[in-house]
């Protein structure tokens, strides 16, 4: 494909972010023609700063008209799975935000659309694109981390201040209704924003190409923060102040095991109230141990079996020079000036550039789908009590 692929953005408040590396082309790779929002108040905004755009208050109206090869849906998370199924449907490319889907049928769903349409899915896991990340990947592909014994993620992120309106209210009276995000603590109780601890971690592991992941259970702590939370803001009469106003607890702590042996702990905690730390990450090897940082302004640290002092750590700079990632090599000044550490780059320029080659996504629909699961079944786990659920192998059909 040599002309650029054009591309409508769905949800344009996170979706701006895409939009704005969109906006500068990707060296003539992606041309944004459209917007769609609910919000006219969002659209409002963004017709006032490009008026080239074609705008659209209805998703359908958006389908059904707009100028896109493909479509980035960064709409509430509820709604990525349906939207994605009616954008393949009408013929569009997909790039999905996080979480892809919120059901064991959606996931199904969402490949067999996938497969059906023979159209391109890509799940937008921007995490795995984290320069340390990908040089972590680029390691343990080289075999210096030796086999894989255990690894851990964490989005360990005090979100409080997104679970009310106003706080992402463009003018409307909303105020003191709860978000998206804090209908989701209303009424599930699991792991629910599992993927950016989860991605990175299973392309370390393998997961999908030469392992899986088999079994999975979670426990969840109690939730004594958002009553509270509601209470002082909302005052005590408000509904939601009382603790049987929300099923989550706060901390979801969820243990895979894999098909190798493998065991992956993911943490989930978007309440607890402390400073905000984007990454929390560690693997282990028989041939080294890497553990991310703790607090802003910490090392990521690295120890190496055959190149380390026995008990020291080094920071993990030090092996950039040698094995930083070769995506990172080639594309470091563009990566650089977008969010959440370059990955919202890399997204979006791989999702462009498989629909121009007609290449597999680097993060496809089964990737998408298995991280996501943990969320379903992180709940059904913790119904039952903490049982072991069995992770379905995505890339195989049910009979
Ligand atoms: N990958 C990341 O690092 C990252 C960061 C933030 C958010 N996200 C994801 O992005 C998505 C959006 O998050 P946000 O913080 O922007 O949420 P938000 O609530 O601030 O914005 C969502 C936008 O979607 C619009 N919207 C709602 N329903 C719609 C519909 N049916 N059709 C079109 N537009 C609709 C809303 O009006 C709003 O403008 C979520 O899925 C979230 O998980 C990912």
């Amino acid at each position: 494909m040599k002309q650029p692929v054009t591309l409508g953005i769905v949800g344009a408040r996170r979706g701006s972010s895409f939009a704005r590396t969109a906006l500068g082309g990707l060296d003539g790779r992606v041309q944004l023609t459209s917007v769609c929002d609910i919000d006219p108040g969002v659209l409002a905004q963004w017709r006032r700063d490009h008026p080239e755009l074609a705008y659209y208050q209805s998703y359908e109206q958006f389908l059904a008209h707009a100028h896109v090869d493909a479509v980035v849906l960064s709409t509430p998370l509820q709604l990525h799975a349906p939207q994605a199924l009616q954008a393949l449907a009408a013929g569009k490319h997909v790039l999905s935000e996080v979480i892809a889907a919120t059901t064991l049928d959606e996931c199904w769903a969402l490949i067999a659309a996938v497969e059906q349409s023979g159209l391109k899915y890509m799940f937008a896991e921007n995490s795995c694109y984290r320069r340390e990340n990908m040089l972590v990947l680029n390691m343990v592909e080289q075999g210096l981390f030796g086999e894989l014994i255990c690894a851990e993620g964490g989005y360990i992120h005090d979100c409080t201040h997104l679970m009310y309106f106003p706080i992402c209210d463009y003018g409307q009276d909303r105020a003191g209704q709860p978000t998206w995000r804090g209908r989701i603590l209303q009424r599930y109780n699991g792991s629910w924003y599992p993927t950016h601890s989860l991605g990175p971690v299973a392309q370390w592991l393998g997961i999908n190409r030469h392992d899986r992941l088999a079994t999975t259970t979670t426990y969840m702590s109690h939730g004594p923060v958002m009553p509270e939370y509601v209470r002082e803001r909302f005052g005590a009469d408000h509904p939601d102040a009382r603790p049987e106003a929300f099923a989550a607890g706060c901390r979801a702590m969820t243990l895979i095991k894999c098909a190798s042996g493998a065991l992956i702990t993911i943490i989930v905690d978007t309440t607890s109230p402390r400073p905000h730390n984007m990454v929390h990450y560690v693997l282990q090897g028989t041939g080294g141990s890497y553990l991310s940082r703790r607090f802003t302004g910490d090392d990521d640290v690295l120890w190496l079996r055959d190149r380390s002092d026995p008990e020291a750590y080094r920071p993990l700079d030090e092996f950039a020079a040698e094995f930083d990632h070769p995506l990172w090599q080639e594309h470091e000044a563009r990566a650089a000036q977008t969010g959440h550490g370059g990955g919202d780059y890399f997204v979006l320029s791989e999702f462009i550039e498989c629909i121009r080659n007609d290449t597999p996504p680097p993060i496809d629909v089964v990737d998408g789908v298995t991280w996501s699961s943990i969320f379903p079944l992180s709940m059904e786990s913790v119904r039952q009590g903490g049982v072991p659920i069995p992770v379905p192998d995505f890339r195989q059909p049910p009979s």
